[in-house]
């Protein structure tokens, strides 16, 4: 397979091809996303939750992406990668962005950023874009922004709310954006906001009419333990915790009963030795 570039994922949009993409945060999440054939990979700040059990993404710091995005460039052969700037490290100026974006590329190996934040972060956006550092922008729901939103709630439901979100659209495209995530979106706003612009949206929770998917790996594959909450949107396409459970209960079970290792999984030595060695 043929890397992905941003011309790729341009070219995919003027065909109207879907983009696909999804989350990886470690070396063997990224491998199999990229094995599988996914044009986009993207280091979430979502692994502040499904990989290092934190309550939300507000703890995670640049220093842990960091570590994050250089084990999925390693195993990303194809996929164009998106490293997810975290909270705190590029509200503060553009400059602050900026910096924090040439760490994404220099330490984190990934090829772009994310950043979440409409038309107040235009300028940001624009600095990092000029800088050569291709970024993804993030509206609709913006995660890091939960506690200033009341919670997480579907955006763009009311007119002034749906004008919002095509403001931000819009201000984020003119900015220089190559991209945007449109999260928890109504899918008419969406398919709407998709059709005024000249880059594509990546949706999740967006609907049908976005010019790409994306969605958090563990959720899609089903790889997290029950009673967990997905929202609406997730489609779970796997069932690898319940799998993997078994198979390490099945290894606790044949452990303790000594059926294994069997003599399959033994190393043989000849028989003179051992009679030799048991003198
Ligand atoms: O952190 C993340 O996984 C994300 C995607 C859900 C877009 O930002
Ligand atoms: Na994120």
């Amino acid at each position: 397979r043929k890397p992905v570039t941003i011309n790729t994922l341009q070219s995919l949009y003027r065909k109207n091809e879907p983009i696909t993409m999804i989350t990886a945060h470690d070396f063997p999440s990224a491998h199999v996303a990229d094995h599988a054939g996914m044009d986009m990979i993207l280091v979430g700040d979502s692994l502040a939750m499904v990989a290092l059990g934190m309550e939300d993404t507000s703890e995670v710091l640049l220093e842990e992406m960091l570590l994050h995005c250089k084990s999925v460039a390693r195993a990303t052969k194809a996929a164009f990668t998106v490293g997810d700037l975290p909270m705190g490290s590029y509200e503060i100026s553009p400059e602050q962005a900026l910096t924090s974006a040439i760490r994404m590329i220099k330490t984190g190996r990934v090829k772009s950023v994310k950043l979440e934040g409409g038309s107040e972060m235009a300028p940001t956006i624009a600095k990092i874009t000029q800088a050569g550092i291709p970024v993804l922008a993030h509206i609709g729901l913006t995660p890091q922004r939960q506690n200033a939103l009341g919670g997480f709630r579907v955006q763009g439901k009311s007119t002034a709310s749906a004008m919002k979100v095509l403001e931000d659209a819009l201000a984020v495209q003119a900015a220089g954006a190559f991209a945007m995530v449109l999260e928890a979106v109504p899918a008419e706003v969406a398919a709407l906001v998709t059709k005024e612009l000249s880059i594509p949206t990546i949706g999740i929770g967006a609907g049908n009419g976005c010019s790409g998917q994306v969605l958090v790996q563990v959720d899609m594959l089903g790889n997290f333990p029950p009673g967990r909450f997905l929202p609406k949107f997730v489609k779970q396409y796997g069932n690898l915790w319940s799998e993997a459970e078994a198979a390490i209960e099945q290894y606790r079970t044949e452990v303790k009963s000594r059926a294994y290792p069997a003599v399959e999984h033994t190393y043989p030595i000849a028989k003179e030795v051992v009679s030799e060695f048991e003198k």
